[in-house]
């Protein structure tokens, strides 16, 4: 595995894998790695002839009372996970290396940004988009993989591909869960051993929500209402937000007609976390 450390180098070394003919496929991350990760890769390595990870705490999209400084970092165990993950090709550039200090150009998908995350981290998907945009030109990927976790990031992310016509497949990555139903998230790390216990309330209340789906329930007002009592009964976790929208607008819906994205974020201290389930119309 070679690990590339500047952009010019990345991008330099990619077009001249082009250049060969093969297939370049890559995986996006801001590092400290877990199997959610590493599912990614496997679906990425599957379809190309190279796979590229990049290791890169974003800062443009980390608020200014946000995690940027303690979000949590470490390289060389990220590295020999990507080893053992069959990865070609490590892009893991100096933080300073990405934005020219003067850089004034961004992407803003001005649609579906605006709620759910978007709503309680302004400008989180402007940073998002513009480093994915990139991270797309340095590592001339043709095939991008991205978790369903980050529900919103994934649709926004798709959007862009296809209103800028840029030439990269994007995958959808399940999402992967510790055996008790949490979430993998690199900022679990930083919760307590009663917060960790009350974290399981985001799966739990979203599998609430599927079982009322199942029996009938269409009431986008009841569901959500289940959600905001079933965190308010759990000590330690203050719900930021539960949206109940169109899998493919994300606009607020009523009643369920056709698929329907069920998405949360629920802080414990300063640890936000988020979560989601797709309700399907037809299973
Ligand atoms: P990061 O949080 O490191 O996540 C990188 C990718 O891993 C994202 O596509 C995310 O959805 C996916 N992922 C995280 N946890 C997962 C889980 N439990 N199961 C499946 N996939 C999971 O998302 C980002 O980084 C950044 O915003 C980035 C896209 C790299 C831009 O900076």
């Amino acid at each position: 595995m070679k690990i590339i450390r500047t952009p010019e180098a990345m991008q330099k070394h990619a077009l001249d894998l082009k250049r060969t003919g093969r297939s370049i496929g890559g995986v996006p991350t801001m590092g400290f790695l877990h199997e959610g990760h590493v599912s990614l890769m496997r679906l990425a390595r599957a379809q190309c002839d190279v796979l590229v990870v990049s290791i890169f705490v974003n800062p443009t999209q980390f608020g200014p009372n946000e995690d940027l400084k303690t979000y949590p970092r470490d390289f060389s165990r990220d590295e020999s996970l990507c080893e053992q993950a069959g990865v070609d090709l490590l892009f893991y550039p100096e933080p300073t290396a990405m934005y020219a200090a003067d850089a004034s150009s961004w992407i803003d998908e001005a649609s579906l940004s605006g709620g759910l995350c978007g709503a309680t981290r302004p400008g989180h998907f402007r940073g998002v988009c513009t480093v994915v945009a990139k991270l797309f030109n340095l590592m001339q990927l043709d095939i991008a993989v991205f978790g369903e976790k980050d529900a919103q990031q994934l649709r926004i992310i798709e959007r862009m591909v296809r209103d800028l016509n840029f030439p990269v497949n994007i995958l959808r990555g399940p999402i992967v869960r510790e055996p008790d139903g949490l979430a993998m998230s690199s900022r679990n790390k930083y919760l307590s051993a009663e917060q960790r216990e009350a974290a399981l309330c985001l799966r739990r209340s979203l599998d609430n929500v599927e079982e009322q789906f199942a029996a009938g329930e269409r009431n986008t007002a009841v569901l959500r209402q289940t959600v905001v009592d079933w965190i308010a009964s759990v000590p330690g976790a203050e719900l930021d937000y539960i949206e109940v929208v169109d899998d493919r607008s994300l606009a607020a819906v009523e009643t369920i007609e056709s698929d329907t994205l069920v998405a949360l974020a629920v802080k414990f201290g300063a640890v936000r976390l988020i979560d989601n389930a797709v309700l399907c119309r037809s299973p």
